[in-house]
Parts: C-alpha cells; sequence; structure tokens
C-alpha cells in the first residue's frame, strides 16, 4: 500500500474566454479555450492515523494567503474523493505554491485537481476518470481542465471539455502582480460594465484554432481574446501598462489571463520569451516575471 504521494499540476490561462450573460446561477455560459502553461504547483498527499482528519499545511510564494481550514479547495477536493472512494479521510496534505494566488491562473482549482489524482493514486481502483471528473466539476469550473491540461475547449460554465488539436509548444512570459483579484469580483464588474448591452451568446474561434493547428505563434497572437479583460482593467487599470509594456518589449501578443491580474505575453520561441521576461523585470510593473512553455499536461504523479 503506497502511504504518501507527490502530485505536479500546472496552471493555465485562456487563449479564448467569450463570456455570455449572467445565468440564474450565478454563473455565465463560456466558450473558452484553456491552454496549459509550465509552471506548477506540487501536492504531496500522506495517509495519516485514523481518525485524525485532513490537514493542509502550505508553503511557496503567496503561501499566507491560502486557507488552512476546510475553505482550502484541496480540502474539500479530498474530502469528496474519500467520500466517493468510501476510504478514511485521513490524510495529509502539504502544497508548494508556484502559480500565483489569486492571480486569474486557476491556482486553487489546480490544487484540487492534484488532490483528485492524488487520491485515485493512494486508493487504486476505487475512482475512475467518470468519478474524478464529476467531482472536479462540483468543485470549480477550472478544476476538470487541469485534471488533464493541454489545450481545450470549455463550454457549459468551463466544466464541458473538447480537446483542440494544437502543433507544437508555444512560449509565453508570465507577469505576476503584486496582489490578486477575486474572481467573482471581475465577472461582477463585467456584468456592471454591460449593464443594459444585449450580451450575445459566449461564441468560438475558427481562427484561433487553426492558429493552433498550425503551430503558428504569430497568427495565435492576433487571436487572443478576453472578454474578462476590461473588467480586470477597470479594477486595476495599472495592468494596461504591464500589457502596453510586454507589447512594446516585443511580444507578438498578451492578454490578461483570466480573471486576471496575471498577464500572458506570447513570445517567438524559448529565448525571446527570456528576453521580454528580463526587459518586463527591469519595469518594476510586476512582482514577479517567469518564462512558461504551453501545452504541458494536466496534474500528474510524480513519485510516491
Ligand atoms: O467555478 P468557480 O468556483 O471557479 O467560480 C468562481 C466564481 O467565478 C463564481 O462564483 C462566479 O462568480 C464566477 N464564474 C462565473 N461564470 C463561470 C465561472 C465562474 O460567473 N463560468
Amino acid at each position: 500500500m503506497i502511504d504518501s504521494i507527490r502530485v505536479r499540476v500546472p496552471a493555465k490561462i485562456n487563449l479564448r474566454l467569450s463570456v455570455g450573460p449572467l445565468r440564474a446561477d450565478g454563473y455565465h455560459d463560456l466558450v473558452t479555450v484553456f491552454h496549459a502553461v509550465g509552471l506548477y504547483d506540487e501536492l504531496s498527499i500522506t495517509r495519516v492515523g485514523a481518525g485524525l482528519g485532513v490537514s493542509v499545511q502550505v508553503a511557496g510564494e503567496d503561501a499566507s494567503a491560502v486557507p488552512v481550514d476546510d475553505d482550502n479547495i484541496a480540502v474539500r477536493a479530498v474530502r469528496e474523493a474519500a467520500h466517493r472512494a468510501r476510504q478514511p479521510a485521513d490524510l495529509a496534505i502539504s502544497i508548494t505554491k508556484s502559480i500565483p494566488v489569486a492571480g486569474g491562473m486557476a491556482g486553487g482549482s489546480a490544487d484540487a485537481a492534484a488532490a483528485l489524482v492524488g487520491c485515485a493514486a493512494l486508493w487504486p481502483g476505487t475512482l475512475g476518470a467518470d468519478d474524478l471528473a464529476g467531482i472536479a466539476a462540483g468543485l470549480g469550473s477550472d478544476v476538470p481542465f487541469l485534471l488533464d491540461g493541454g489545450t481545450m475547449i470549455g463550454s457549459g460554465r468551463g466544466e464541458i471539455l473538447t480537446p483542440v488539436l494544437a502543433q507544437g509548444g508555444f512560449d509565453w512570459v508570465i507577469a505576476v502582480s503584486d496582489s490578486g483579484l477575486s474572481t467573482p469580483g471581475v465577472y461582477a464588474e463585467l456584468d456592471r460594465l454591460r449593464a443594459g448591452a444585449d450580451v450575445p451568446p459566449p461564441s468560438g474561434d475558427d481562427a484561433l484554432l487553426r492558429a493552433l493547428r498550425a503551430g503558428d505563434a504569430k497568427a495565435l497572437a492576433r487571436r487572443l481574446h478576453n472578454d474578462l479583460q476590461p473588467a480586470a482593467l477597470s479594477l486595476r487599470p495599472a495592468l494596461a501598462r504591464v500589457l502596453d509594456a510586454g507589447i512594446e518589449l516585443g511580444a507578438l501578443g498578451g492578454i490578461v489571463s483570466g480573471s486576471g491580474p496575471t498577464c500572458a505575453f506570447l513570445a517567438r520561441d524559448r529565448d525571446h520569451a527570456l528576453d521580454i521576461a528580463v526587459g518586463l523585470t527591469t519595469t518594476g510593473l510586476v512582482r514577479l516575471v517567469r518564462h512558461a512553455a504551453g501545452p504541458v499536461d494536466g496534474a500528474r504523479v510524480i513519485a510516491e
């Protein structure tokens, strides 16, 4: 029996995020193109004595901003998985964060996906892919995607997934801001900006899919689109300077990632990305700059 498992899980960016009108359940219908990028959290799950319950500790960037009680989404994931697998929820979770907290890169959802994959490995034969996908969708709109990773179209509220054919890889520069933005807050700001307008249903973009199929970074850069970007900029006007700086430094394109405030810039290749990263760092406009390649796999066991 395995006593401890380690899982690595990437961040996501949205190459396209088309947001429909507010639904009665408080969510918005989406058509999005998720893209997993190589910026990783690591999570270990260890069995503890009977009756000790679930505990979590968090280390790494912004660790103090992550709850260590039942509000932690990885704790909720483990409890759901234990319930479904009919296994005791006596586990210690340890998370090392590199994905920015409240950054629009699905850091919390990533930890939940990692927790689910870890539980499936700790309790072999108890949780199939459908179980994991079902629990994931109940935990959050981005969690199902992070089980698989790669590049996928998400619809519904993001949980209905269709793989996208993408040729080769892309090099991104990820610019992390000093403090996060609340996802519900950014959606609410979008609703406020759209008040009185007739909001069309969310839509896909064939030209974006063609660019991915061709592995054409220049064409992809032209098709990057995020309906949440005006709302994130309205709440955090300084992000406009970050986006401008990335383009002035030669990025092919730049976009606010999901609900922000992290920005993602597309580069021609790795060296180009590293040049842009150095340039962005010296502007002093952002807290942290990272190079990340995409697409990458979703949550995967890296050690037992
Ligand atoms: O699903 P998740 O818990 O990640 O969503 C966080 C919040 O983001 C929701 O409570 C909602 O305010 C907003 N959201 C939305 N429409 C979506 C996904 C998220 O309005 N499709």
